[in-house]
Order: C-alpha cells, then sequence, then structure tokens
C-alpha cells in the first residue's frame, strides 16, 4: 500500500516534469488540425480529390490519421518506401479504409496525395 502511493507520487512527478520541465531549446510548433486544415494541394485536380476523401480523416486528430503537414508524424511512414505506403493505402491500413475512400484514384495520384499531406506542400 505504502509502496504503491509513493509510486503514484514518483509517477505524478514524472508527468510533472514532462510537461513543464522541457523549457530548452527550441522546438517545432505543435501540429493541429488548424494547421493541417489550412493546407490544400496546389493542383486544382489534386485538391479537389484531397478534400472528398483524405482531408476527412487526415484533419481530424481523433481518426488516429496523421495530420496533413504534420512532418514528425509522416517522417516515421515515409520511411517506409512512397511505394510501401501507396500499397498500404489501396489495401487499407489500421483505421483507413482501402483506397483511402478515392476508388478512382490511381497510383501516381496516391504517391501525390501522400506526398503532399507528408510535407503541406
Ligand atoms: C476514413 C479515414 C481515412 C481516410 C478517408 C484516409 N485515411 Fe489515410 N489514414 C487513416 C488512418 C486512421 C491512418 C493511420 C493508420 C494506422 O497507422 O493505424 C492513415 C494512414 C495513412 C497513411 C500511412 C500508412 C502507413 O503505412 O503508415 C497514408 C500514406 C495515408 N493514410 C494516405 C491516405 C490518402 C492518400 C488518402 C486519400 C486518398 C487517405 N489516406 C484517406 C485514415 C484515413
Amino acid at each position: 500500500m505504502r509502496i504503491d502511493s509513493l509510486r503514484a507520487v514518483a509517477l505524478a512527478l514524472a508527468c510533472t516534469g514532462a510537461l513543464f520541465g522541457c523549457g530548452e531549446g527550441p522546438s517545432a510548433p505543435p501540429a493541429s488540425e488548424a494547421a493541417s486544415r489550412a493546407l490544400a494541394p496546389t493542383d486544382p485536380g489534386l485538391a479537389a480529390i484531397y478534400q472528398r476523401s483524405c482531408a476527412s480523416c487526415h484533419t481530424v486528430a481523433a481518426t488516429g490519421a496523421p495530420l496533413s503537414g504534420d512532418s514528425g508524424a509522416w517522417s516515421p511512414r515515409m520511411a517506409k518506401g512512397i511505394d510501401v505506403l501507396v500499397d498500404n493505402v489501396v489495401n487499407g491500413f489500421g483505421g483507413m479504409p482501402p483506397f483511402g475512400l478515392c476508388m478512382d484514384c490511381d497510383a501516381a495520384q496516391f504517391e501525390a496525395l501522400i506526398r503532399f499531406m507528408a510535407t503541406g506542400e
């Protein structure tokens, strides 16, 4: 019992440290839904596809999808290689349905959409 409460205090202190103790050095601004919603592909055709399919999840954090333009969330995914990512979109991946809800997209369009979401450009 006593040990349990000591552990609870230690955990609470560790959490406080994590919240307030890391003010050293510059850090990237946190990715936000608002920031992701402000982004769109420059190509109008691609932008239309993006808005009707990918954006409905990739601008809403609660879906579990990496937010568009959140390079920190995208870099480990991009490290898998673009071909793997395109395959994962086509087949569905985790909470993402097959084709990311763009049933008539081809591989080149998926690749362009992924590169846009990973960088915000
Ligand atoms: C219904 C919601 C939804 C839609 C629509 C959607 N995604 Fe996703 N996407 C997700 C979720 C959730 C994940 C994270 C899955 C995981 O890691 O478990 C994800 C992950 C990804 C990944 C990373 C896959 C990997 O291997 O790490 C790529 C690439 C991707 N989405 C591309 C797209 C593209 C392109 C579109 C539009 C054509 C799209 N998504 C539409 C929900 C969605």
